[in-house]
């Protein structure tokens, strides 16, 4: 582990840490790259920032080119066995730690289930006040199991992202009554920060789902989009978040922006609140520490090859189409090609009809031909 990390978390600073929780109950749908680009994004603005990993995939905990089995994790201070403190790594990059995920997570609902107050564990765990810094970002397992409550109970704010394809934009429709009912019971503070519209793509169906999201959701809904580039599987396979990987792709750009408007709107809620907030450096500024950090790390961590990211882009649309064949996958295109171009439904279907007239006169007439032919013999 490189000294970058080591940064500024202390004990000194007063402010109180921001804690944002990533959570949709979907999987696939770009939680881990929100909240690791998020937290390199908030770093390189100046930020001191400790993500926690809460998947027992250990996937951010990977893409921060941490050891995804460091021994000791978050499994080991919800079940008492290690401080915060004692837990918290530093990463390659200057002011962000990682407090990692262990594979020992994966059993944690049945250790929390033993214990009493079990879905404020994290919540007694930071309000031990053992960490000084100004953000903390919960990447938080699909589903709504003990895990995501505990971060949904313990945060300011929450971000769902969300990927506009017919079949991952139900995961927002179960999400939002789950945050409810956190704010009706466990954490009546929390705040939807935002919904972030993740890996878009330029179908129109996808515009069309978004735009109806919008409309129903209002300013909840992020202006920025991030949309989909094989630049961020790239950086996935190599270890590295997007932003840093390659800090001038077109979501790297979308995620910068996308940090600068969670900052924004994190602004103006203080405000609000009647505090003092320093919203860091400039979007500018904040990209020239990306590359610089790019150019740093980019040589000593592993490039990706041509079938890993193969691999992953494979894995990407099984996430967002389902275990689909060749034949189901272009039908579905198919069907929404005509559901972006009904004129070109309509040429279809009047083609088909066509021919299908043509077909049935010329089958008529061969009939009556053999009729004759057998009426003259
Ligand atoms: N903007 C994007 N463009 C292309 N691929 C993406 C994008 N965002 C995420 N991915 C890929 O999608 C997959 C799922 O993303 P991930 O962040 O792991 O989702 P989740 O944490 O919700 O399961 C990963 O393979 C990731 O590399
Ligand atoms: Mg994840």
């Amino acid at each position: 582990m490189g000294p970058e990390g080591r940064g500024r978390l202390g004990r000194g600073m007063q402010m109180k840490p921001y804690i944002v929780a990533v959570f949709n109950q979907k999987g696939g749908i770009s939680k881990t790259t929100t909240s690791t680009n998020l937290a390199v994004c908030l770093a390189a603005c100046g930020k001191s920032v400790v993500l926690v990993d809460l998947d027992s995939q250990g996937d951010s905990t990977k893409s921060l080119n941490v050891d995804p089995d460091p021994g000791r994790g978050i499994y080991d201070v919800f079940v008492g066995a290690a401080e915060l403190a004692e837990v918290i790594v530093p990463t390659i990059f200057h002011n962000l730690f990682i407090v990692p995920s262990t594979y020992s997570l994966a059993g944690i609902e049945l250790k929390l289930s033993e214990l009493k107050d079990s879905q404020r564990t994290l919540v007694n765990v930071f309000r031990k006040g053992e960490i000084d810094c100004d953000y903390i970002v919960i990447d938080c397992p699909p589903a709504l199991g003990i895990l995501p409550i505990n971060a949904l109970a313990a945060a300011h704010a929450v971000i769902i992202p969300v990927t506009a394809t017919p079949y991952a934009n139900d995961g927002l429709m179960r999400t939002l009554p789950s945050i409810k009912y956190v704010q009706e019971g466990l954490n009546k503070a929390l705040v939807l920060q935002g919904v972030l519209f993740t890996i878009s793509d330029r179908h129109r169906t996808t515009q069309r789902i978004n735009e109806a999201v919008r409309a129903r959701l209002g300013p909840a809904v992020y202006h920025v989009e991030i949309p989909r580039d094989t630049a961020v599987i790239e950086a996935a396979s190599a270890g590295l978040p997007v932003c840093v990987y390659a800090p001038r792709s077109p979501a790297a750009a979308a995620h910068l922006a996308f940090a600068m408007e969670f900052i924004e709107r994190h602004c103006q809620a203080a405000a609000k609140a009647g505090i003092d907030f320093d919203p860091g450096v400039s979007r500018e500024q904040a990209l020239h520490v990306l590359m610089e950090w790019q150019e740093r790390h980019a040589r000593t961590v592993g490039r990706p090859t041509g079938d890993r990211i193969a691999q992953g882009t494979s894995r990407l649309d099984r996430l967002l189409y389902g275990d689909r064949t060749r034949m189901e996958r272009l039908h579905l295109g198919l069907v929404h090609f005509f559901i972006d171009n009904r004129l070109w439904l309509v040429a279809f279907l009047v083609a088909t009809v066509g021919v299908f007239a043509l077909l049935l006169g010329a089958g008529l007439s061969g009939v009556r031909k053999a009729l004759s032919f057998v009426d003259l013999g």
